[in-house]
């Protein structure tokens, strides 16, 4: 068994595991675990951008209300405050180590407009915001000789000496075996799960791994059934859950029925723009109404040259797929975007583990409550990195060394892989249960029996994994019903809709012989 040490591991290569790396240089020895290459993240993929009050005629308190407000009301104020008020700082860092953030004719940054935002307050790079960010963040990282890359290393199980984190246990998927890695300090920046659903805009990385260990390990876990559904992913067959951002409703775009009429101002008064739950539950609620399984976002009427300049990834993956945004109707629908809850944090990252940090959309730090404000994660991701970098630089000259026990090591002596038929045949059940039943619109007694369905979809995975060699897949499977299974449990225990959590109240048919209530 290798032992490799270090003083801080760092869980996760996103926004968040790398802008906490970059910082914990500065006086540690830093290694940064990553399951894929290091690019490979939610981050990578983000389009809007970054909310961020820049404007004379915007502030602070503005920016906190509406974050309070999308939150409904369950957020913790103190770490919005926090947040919102650290924003120009964060931003003025990235743009130190290089990124470019769109700017208008006086060369002052080009502020955005999303859904839930009273005023245009995102900062952006078109419509390839995070791999902006990404790209400058691996650069900066890469140049630092403090921080040790592990690219396909999969994080399986946080090592813990009685109720203290000392490192994680790690997969080599190329070398196909377990290291342990033993650190005084372990940071979870290990990003969302949107993949536990089948209809998401989440890469395959995103899989609840971090939720999954932290839960094993002891963690506290909140808020896990708010989920945030993102009202506009592209629907088209090879689509693959791209996303049309919000910044295209931003600039003008707007939903309408495949009949042309627009339907969001019966909803909301700020129609397409209103918060992203209130326009997925209307999308959902239009799309069953007529039985359809997508409605349109219509950009037709804006500026064509605007369109192809300010959106260029959205117009050629469009046009890839026959769309032609400047011209045609955009399909869209509803699909899983990002998970509010995690694992429960203080202002300092701290979890109830001690020398366990999380950090980034693993987190729940209080900052979204019940659903999301367009734009505040990649802020988060930043400001709770710094934050921990913080908690961790004052604390780290005391600290006290705990050993490793070895006997939970894991130890693997199977040769034999798992059918990944019958692996992939596991995860689109687990998906499709979460789809149906704790999806934009849910009903208790669905929930409950799909949450028995989910314990044996469990128990069979658990066969799997005592019987076959790991494997990527097969860490990625358990973690997503370990994660499904939280989701549905804190979904079923919450009896008030709020948020992104939304119960109907009529009694549903399953089958024929069965009515529930
Ligand atoms: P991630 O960026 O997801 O990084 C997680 C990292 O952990 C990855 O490197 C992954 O490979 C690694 N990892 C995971 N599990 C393991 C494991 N077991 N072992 C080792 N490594 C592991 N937010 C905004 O604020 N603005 C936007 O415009 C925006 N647009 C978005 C668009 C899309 C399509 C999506 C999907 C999300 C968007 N979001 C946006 C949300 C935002 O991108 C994410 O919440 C944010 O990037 C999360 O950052 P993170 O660092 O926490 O996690
Ligand atoms: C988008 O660009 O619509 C996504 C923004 C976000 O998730 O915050």
């Amino acid at each position: 068994m290798k032992i490799i040490s270090t003083d801080v591991l760092v869980l996760g290569s996103g926004i968040a595991g790398l802008s906490f790396a970059i910082k914990a240089a500065s006086f540690a020895k830093v290694a940064v675990i990553t399951k894929s290459e290091i690019a490979e993240s939610n981050t990578r993929y983000a389009q809007g951008g970054i909310a961020c009050v820049l404007d004379d005629k915007d502030d602070f308190k503005k920016h906190i209300q509406d974050t309070l407000i999308a939150g409904a009301g369950h957020c913790n104020e103190s770490a919005v405050e926090m947040m919102v008020t650290k924003a120009p700082e964060m931003i003025k860092e990235l743009m130190n180590i290089g990124v470019e953030f769109d700017t208008n004719n006086k060369k002052l940054l080009e502020l955005g407009r999303e859904g839930g935002h009273s005023h245009n307050r995102i900062v952006h790079i078109n419509d390839m915001s995070g791999q902006a960010v990404e790209n400058a963040l691996i650069k900066k990282a890469k140049a630092n000789s403090n921080i040790k890359f592990y690219e396909n290393h999969f994080a399986a199980e946080l090592l813990k000496n009685g109720e203290v984190c000392v490192g994680a246990s790690v997969w080599d998927v190329v070398h196909e075996e377990y290291l342990t890695f033993e650190s005084k300090y372990t940071v979870l920046a290990t990003g969302g799960a949107g993949q536990v659903y089948i209809q998401t805009t989440n890469p395959e990385i995103a899989t609840g791994d971090g939720c999954a260990m932290a839960y094993k390990a002891g963690a506290k876990i909140g808020d896990m059934e708010f989920v945030q559904f993102h009202p506009t992913a592209l629907f088209h067959q090879n689509a693959n859950g791209f996303l049309i951002s919000e910044a295209l409703r931003g600039f003008g775009a707007e939903l309408v029925l495949p009949s042309g009429k627009s339907f969001m101002k019966k909803y909301h008064p700020h129609g397409s723009l209103a918060p992203r739950d209130i326009v997925s539950r209307a999308i959902f609620s239009e799309m069953q109404k007529y039985a359809t399984d997508f409605v349109y976002l219509n950009a037709r009427h804006l500026s064509a040259k605007a369109l192809v300049e300010k959106f260029p990834v959205i117009y050629s993956t469009c046009l890839s797929l026959n769309i032609d945004i400047t011209k045609d109707l955009i399909p869209v629908m509803p699909a899983a975007h990002y998970m509010c809850g995690g694992v429960l944090t203080d202002l300092t990252g701290a979890t109830n583990i001690e020398n366990l940090y999380a950090i980034g959309e693993v987190a729940c730090t209080g900052v979204h409550g019940a659903n999301r404000l367009a734009s505040n994660s990649l802020l988060e991701g930043l400001v709770f990195a710094d934050r921990a970098f913080y908690a961790i630089k004052n604390k780290i000259s005391k600290f006290e060394k705990s050993k490793i026990l070895l006997d939970q090591v894991p130890v693997t002596n199977f040769s034999n892989i798992a059918d990944e038929f019958t692996l992939q045949y596991l995860k689109n059940k687990v998906r499709q249960i979460m789809w149906n039943d704790a999806g934009i619109i849910r009903n208790k007694a669905n929930m409950t029996s799909a949450y028995r369905s989910l314990d044996q979809i469990e128990h069979t995975i658990n066969g799997l994994c005592h019987r076959y060699k790991p494997s990527t897949n097969l860490f990625a499977l358990r973690n997503i019903v370990i994660t499904a299974k939280l989701i549905m449990d804190a979904a079923i225990k919450r009896n008030n809709s709020i948020g992104s959590h939304y119960i109907e109240n009529k009694s549903v048919v399953k089958n024929k012989d069965q009515v529930l209530v």
